[in-house]
Protein backbone atom coordinates (compact mmCIF):
# COMPACT_ATOMS: atom_id res chain seq x y z
CA UNK A 1 0.00 0.00 0.00
CA UNK A 2 1.00 3.75 -0.57
CA UNK A 3 2.75 5.45 2.42
CA UNK A 4 0.50 6.18 5.28
CA UNK A 5 -0.59 9.82 6.80
CA UNK A 6 -1.14 9.83 10.63
CA UNK A 7 -2.63 12.61 11.72
CA UNK A 8 -2.19 13.32 15.51
CA UNK A 9 -4.38 14.86 18.04
CA UNK A 10 -3.11 16.38 21.45
CA UNK A 11 -5.46 17.54 23.87
CA UNK A 12 -2.68 19.50 25.54
CA UNK A 13 -1.89 23.00 24.41
CA UNK A 14 1.23 23.67 26.61
CA UNK A 15 4.11 24.39 24.88
CA UNK A 16 6.34 21.88 27.17
CA UNK A 17 3.48 18.71 27.49
CA UNK A 18 4.36 15.14 27.73
CA UNK A 19 1.37 14.38 25.75
CA UNK A 20 2.37 16.20 22.45
CA UNK A 21 6.07 14.58 23.19
CA UNK A 22 4.83 11.31 23.14
CA UNK A 23 2.80 11.77 20.32
CA UNK A 24 5.26 13.36 18.22
CA UNK A 25 8.01 10.39 19.28
CA UNK A 26 5.02 7.88 18.42
CA UNK A 27 5.21 10.02 15.21
CA UNK A 28 9.12 9.26 14.48
CA UNK A 29 8.88 5.74 15.27
CA UNK A 30 5.77 5.02 12.89
CA UNK A 31 7.51 6.79 10.13
CA UNK A 32 10.94 4.88 11.15
CA UNK A 33 9.05 1.35 11.14
CA UNK A 34 6.88 1.76 8.76
CA UNK A 35 7.31 5.09 6.42
CA UNK A 36 4.40 7.33 5.80
CA UNK A 37 4.00 10.94 7.19
CA UNK A 38 2.88 13.04 10.47
CA UNK A 39 0.35 15.78 10.31
CA UNK A 40 -0.57 17.69 13.49
CA UNK A 41 -3.80 18.76 13.69
CA UNK A 42 -4.06 21.84 15.82
CA UNK A 43 -6.74 22.22 18.47
CA UNK A 44 -6.95 25.47 19.26
CA UNK A 45 -10.30 25.85 18.32
CA UNK A 46 -13.14 28.49 19.42
CA UNK A 47 -14.96 27.08 22.12
CA UNK A 48 -18.25 25.50 20.10
CA UNK A 49 -21.31 27.95 19.86
CA UNK A 50 -23.83 26.96 17.49
CA UNK A 51 -24.45 30.72 16.61
CA UNK A 52 -20.55 30.93 16.04
CA UNK A 53 -21.21 27.87 13.75
CA UNK A 54 -24.63 29.58 12.26
CA UNK A 55 -22.14 32.39 10.58
CA UNK A 56 -20.37 29.30 9.00
CA UNK A 57 -17.73 26.90 10.09
CA UNK A 58 -14.62 28.60 11.50
CA UNK A 59 -11.89 28.42 9.77
CA UNK A 60 -9.52 26.03 11.74
CA UNK A 61 -12.46 23.52 12.48
CA UNK A 62 -12.67 23.34 8.35
CA UNK A 63 -8.31 22.78 8.09
CA UNK A 64 -8.82 20.31 11.34
CA UNK A 65 -11.73 18.21 9.90
CA UNK A 66 -9.99 18.16 6.37
CA UNK A 67 -6.70 16.70 8.32
CA UNK A 68 -8.32 14.18 10.02
CA UNK A 69 -10.72 13.29 6.99
CA UNK A 70 -7.58 12.75 4.31
CA UNK A 71 -5.52 11.20 6.80
CA UNK A 72 -5.39 6.89 6.73
CA UNK A 73 -5.16 7.11 10.82
CA UNK A 74 -5.32 8.74 13.98
CA UNK A 75 -3.73 9.13 16.97
CA UNK A 76 -4.76 10.85 20.30
CA UNK A 77 -2.80 11.49 22.81
CA UNK A 78 -4.69 12.75 25.74
CA UNK A 79 -3.98 14.01 28.81
CA UNK A 80 -6.15 13.45 32.19
CA UNK A 81 -7.92 16.42 33.85
CA UNK A 82 -9.56 15.64 36.87
CA UNK A 83 -10.27 11.99 35.91
CA UNK A 84 -11.15 12.78 32.16
CA UNK A 85 -10.17 14.15 28.83
CA UNK A 86 -9.60 17.91 29.20
CA UNK A 87 -12.27 20.44 27.53
CA UNK A 88 -10.06 21.34 24.82
CA UNK A 89 -10.40 17.58 23.16
CA UNK A 90 -14.31 17.47 23.93
CA UNK A 91 -14.63 21.01 22.15
CA UNK A 92 -12.60 19.37 19.11
CA UNK A 93 -14.32 16.27 19.02
CA UNK A 94 -17.61 18.45 19.43
CA UNK A 95 -16.77 20.28 16.24
CA UNK A 96 -15.61 17.42 14.10
CA UNK A 97 -19.29 15.34 14.28
CA UNK A 98 -20.22 18.91 12.54
CA UNK A 99 -18.96 19.61 9.76
CA UNK A 100 -19.72 17.69 6.23
CA UNK A 101 -19.79 13.47 7.12
CA UNK A 102 -17.69 11.93 9.84
CA UNK A 103 -13.78 12.77 9.30
CA UNK A 104 -12.78 9.81 11.47
CA UNK A 105 -15.70 7.10 10.10
CA UNK A 106 -13.84 3.61 9.74
CA UNK A 107 -10.05 5.16 10.40
CA UNK A 108 -8.03 3.41 13.17
CA UNK A 109 -7.58 5.54 15.98
CA UNK A 110 -4.71 4.51 18.71
CA UNK A 111 -4.84 6.31 21.93
CA UNK A 112 -2.34 7.40 24.04
CA UNK A 113 -1.62 9.05 27.40
CA UNK A 114 1.14 10.94 29.92
CA UNK A 115 0.08 11.78 33.55
CA UNK A 116 1.58 13.06 36.39
CA UNK A 117 -0.55 10.28 38.09
CA UNK A 118 0.48 6.51 38.60
CA UNK A 119 -2.07 5.18 36.71
CA UNK A 120 -1.01 6.91 33.68
CA UNK A 121 -4.18 8.33 32.18
CA UNK A 122 -6.50 4.59 31.75
CA UNK A 123 -9.29 6.79 33.00
CA UNK A 124 -9.07 9.88 30.24
CA UNK A 125 -8.75 6.83 27.69
CA UNK A 126 -11.60 4.88 29.17
CA UNK A 127 -13.71 7.93 28.91
CA UNK A 128 -12.04 8.76 25.30
CA UNK A 129 -13.24 5.72 23.84
CA UNK A 130 -16.96 6.37 24.77
CA UNK A 131 -16.52 9.88 23.41
CA UNK A 132 -15.54 8.40 20.18
CA UNK A 133 -18.48 6.13 19.61
CA UNK A 134 -20.48 8.62 17.48
CA UNK A 135 -17.39 9.39 15.49
CA UNK A 136 -18.01 5.53 14.03
CA UNK A 137 -13.55 5.39 13.93
CA UNK A 138 -12.13 1.50 15.03
CA UNK A 139 -10.28 2.70 18.05
CA UNK A 140 -7.83 -0.11 18.81
CA UNK A 141 -8.30 -1.81 22.14
CA UNK A 142 -4.33 -3.00 22.83
CA UNK A 143 -1.61 -2.58 24.22
CA UNK A 144 -2.80 0.55 26.58
CA UNK A 145 0.29 2.96 26.56
CA UNK A 146 -0.65 4.67 29.93
CA UNK A 147 3.15 6.79 30.49
CA UNK A 148 2.44 7.97 34.39
CA UNK A 149 4.93 10.08 36.57
CA UNK A 150 5.56 11.31 33.02
CA UNK A 151 8.84 14.05 34.00
CA UNK A 152 10.02 10.41 34.87
CA UNK A 153 10.33 8.73 31.65
CA UNK A 154 11.50 10.99 28.83
CA UNK A 155 14.68 12.42 27.61
CA UNK A 156 16.16 15.87 27.48
CA UNK A 157 15.03 15.67 23.72
CA UNK A 158 11.77 14.56 24.75
CA UNK A 159 11.84 11.12 23.55
CA UNK A 160 10.40 7.68 25.40
CA UNK A 161 13.51 6.87 27.33
CA UNK A 162 11.94 3.94 29.26
CA UNK A 163 11.89 0.70 27.43
CA UNK A 164 8.96 -0.92 28.80
CA UNK A 165 6.72 1.62 27.48
CA UNK A 166 8.91 2.36 24.08
CA UNK A 167 7.79 -1.47 23.39
CA UNK A 168 4.47 -0.58 23.84
CA UNK A 169 3.82 2.13 21.93
CA UNK A 170 5.87 0.35 19.45
CA UNK A 171 3.27 -2.65 19.69
CA UNK A 172 0.45 -0.38 19.31
CA UNK A 173 1.77 1.71 16.37
CA UNK A 174 2.45 -1.61 14.28
CA UNK A 175 -1.52 -2.88 15.36
CA UNK A 176 -2.11 0.87 13.59
CA UNK A 177 -0.26 0.52 10.79
CA UNK A 178 -1.56 -3.36 10.16
CA UNK A 179 -5.22 -1.57 10.77
CA UNK A 180 -4.32 0.94 7.83
CA UNK A 181 -3.18 -1.83 5.48
CA UNK A 182 -6.47 -4.05 6.15
CA UNK A 183 -8.55 -1.27 5.22
CA UNK A 184 -6.90 -0.19 1.76
C1 LIG B 1 -6.86 20.80 35.66
C2 LIG B 1 -5.92 19.63 35.84
C3 LIG B 1 -6.41 18.42 36.32
C4 LIG B 1 -5.55 17.32 36.44
N1 LIG B 1 -6.07 16.10 36.83
C5 LIG B 1 -5.28 14.99 36.78
C6 LIG B 1 -5.83 13.69 36.97
O1 LIG B 1 -7.02 13.51 37.19
N2 LIG B 1 -4.99 12.62 36.92
C7 LIG B 1 -3.64 12.77 36.66
O2 LIG B 1 -2.91 11.77 36.61
N3 LIG B 1 -3.10 14.00 36.48
C8 LIG B 1 -3.89 15.11 36.52
N4 LIG B 1 -3.35 16.35 36.27
C9 LIG B 1 -1.89 16.48 36.04
C10 LIG B 1 -1.56 16.18 34.59
O3 LIG B 1 -1.43 14.77 34.43
C11 LIG B 1 -0.23 16.85 34.21
O4 LIG B 1 -0.34 18.25 34.38
C12 LIG B 1 0.19 16.52 32.80
O5 LIG B 1 1.53 16.93 32.62
C13 LIG B 1 -0.72 17.20 31.77
O6 LIG B 1 -0.40 16.77 30.48
P1 LIG B 1 0.58 17.61 29.51
O7 LIG B 1 1.97 17.49 30.12
O8 LIG B 1 0.49 16.93 28.22
O9 LIG B 1 0.11 19.04 29.50
C14 LIG B 1 -4.18 17.46 36.15
C15 LIG B 1 -3.70 18.69 35.67
C16 LIG B 1 -4.55 19.77 35.52
C17 LIG B 1 -4.01 21.07 34.95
Amino acid sequence: MPQATLVGLCGSLRADSFNRKLMQDAARRFEAAHGGRFVEGDLRLPLFDADLEAQGMPEAVTELADRVRSADAVLIACPEYNKAPPGVMKNALDWLSRGKGWPMEGKPVALVSATAGRAGGERTQYILRLMLVPHRAQVLTHPEVLVGQAKEHFDAEGRLATESYAQRLDELLARLHDAVSAAA
